[in-house]
């Protein structure tokens, strides 16, 4: 996968592979202010937890960019452009905690030059990105281990390079898995209404040559009671202090016909996705998205005029029916409450 995410200092701008066209069209959004990746992560130019939280971190050096330090009111405006950029999508926390890890660099120095600030918020903006590309890989690494050879894992959503600052989480370790010489096949959700499992999922996968074929959401049931997943493998978008998770809208339901049907079910997700201030799945927000995402395809409706729909974006799965969540420090069982605090016990993240 080429990189979908590109900052550049010279052009001040960040160039976003705009993922609404894929598979058909590779064109590129082009953010130059604040404003413009709101919008990029409002509509889904770009989305994917990891990866919302890389664009958020290059949007505050975007957002500082935009600002002159002889403006006597910079601080105000920057710290507002800082709040409005965390609120672009509730149910991700990377969104929430990479401008956290921004404002504490301000934070650590609140009387400093806004040209200072602009090049330790790039420098902070690129490792972030790196840092992201390594925790996949060792996530990939370490989880890839569940996976026996000759299984099929049917993943929801994309949880891939696309949705990450590269390689992947949950497909990451489906990546990792060929890289050891294992074969691996996909069966890729499609992943209703906005397709990313059919359009993005399949896209990667796909480029990559690793078998991959698309279902229609409703068949899970009956592929696994056709015995032919051996494990759901997702990412996720928040995993609260007990584990329960956060994902795309239909994760939840995967999760217990996984129970139903014996097999295990695996969360693949980066420490930046957990959020230890939410005790259970309960306190997690779920967005609610635009009707038309459901009504339409397309341009032209096919609901009924006046007849309203439900788009929540995202469930929770409870902990009890995950069977193990993989991070890049380790694979996580239950119980999830003691293995998720002891995980974060030597860390500040
Ligand atoms: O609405 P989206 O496409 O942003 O939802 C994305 C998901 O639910 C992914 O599974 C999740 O962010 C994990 S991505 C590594």
């Amino acid at each position: 996968m080429k990189r979908h995410i590109r900052f550049s200092e010279e052009e001040q701008a960040l160039l976003l592979l705009d993922q609404r066209y894929l598979p058909a069209e590779e064109k590129w959004f082009v953010c130059r202010r604040t404003s413009d990746v709101i919008s990029a992560i409002k509509k889904m130019v770009v989305r994917g937890a990891p990866a919302i939280g890389v664009v958020a971190a290059y949007g505050c050096c975007l957002a500082a960019l935009s600002l002159g330090s002889d403006d006597a009111k910079w601080q105000k405006e920057l710290s507002n452009k800082l709040l409005r950029l965390a609120e672009a999508r509730p149910t991700a926390v990377n969104l929430e905690y990479a401008v956290k890890r921004m404002r504490a660099i301000w934070k650590a120095d609140p009387d400093i030059r806004l040209e200072d600030l602009l090049w330790l918020w790039i420098k902070a903006a690129k490792d972030f990105h790196s840092e992201d590309l390594s925790a996949n890989k060792a996530m990939g690494k370490l989880g890839q281990e569940l996976l026996a050879d000759g299984s099929t894992v049917m993943t929801h959503c994309n949880a891939g390079a696309l949705a990450t600052g590269g390689y992947g989480t949950a497909l990451g370790v489906i990546r990792s898995a060929k890289s050891s010489g294992k074969t691996v096949s996909v069966i890729a959700n499609e992943t209703r209404p906005f397709m990313q499992g059919a359009r993005l999922t399949a896209y990667e996968l796909h480029q990559d040559d690793i078998p991959v074929r698309v279902a229609c959401d409703n068949a899970a049931a009956l592929l696994m009671s056709k015995g032919l997943v051996d494990a759901v493998l997702v990412g996720a978008d928040r995993i609260a202090a007990n584990g329960d998770v956060a994902n795309k809208i239909g994760t939840c339901g995967l999760a217990m016909l996984a129970e139903q049907f014996s097999i295990p079910f695996y969360v693949a997700a980066p420490m930046s996705t957990f959020d230890l201030e939410a005790a259970s799945g309960g306190s997690i927000p779920l967005e609610e998205r635009p009707e038309q995402e459901v009504a339409c395809l397309g341009t032209t409706r096919f609901v009924p005029e006046g007849v309203p729909v439900y788009n929540f974006a995202f469930d929770v799965t409870p902990h009890r029916l995950v069977h193990a969540l993989i991070t890049e420090r380790g694979i996580l069982r239950p119980p999830f409450d003691r293995s998720i605090a002891e995980l974060f016990s030597d860390t500040t993240v």
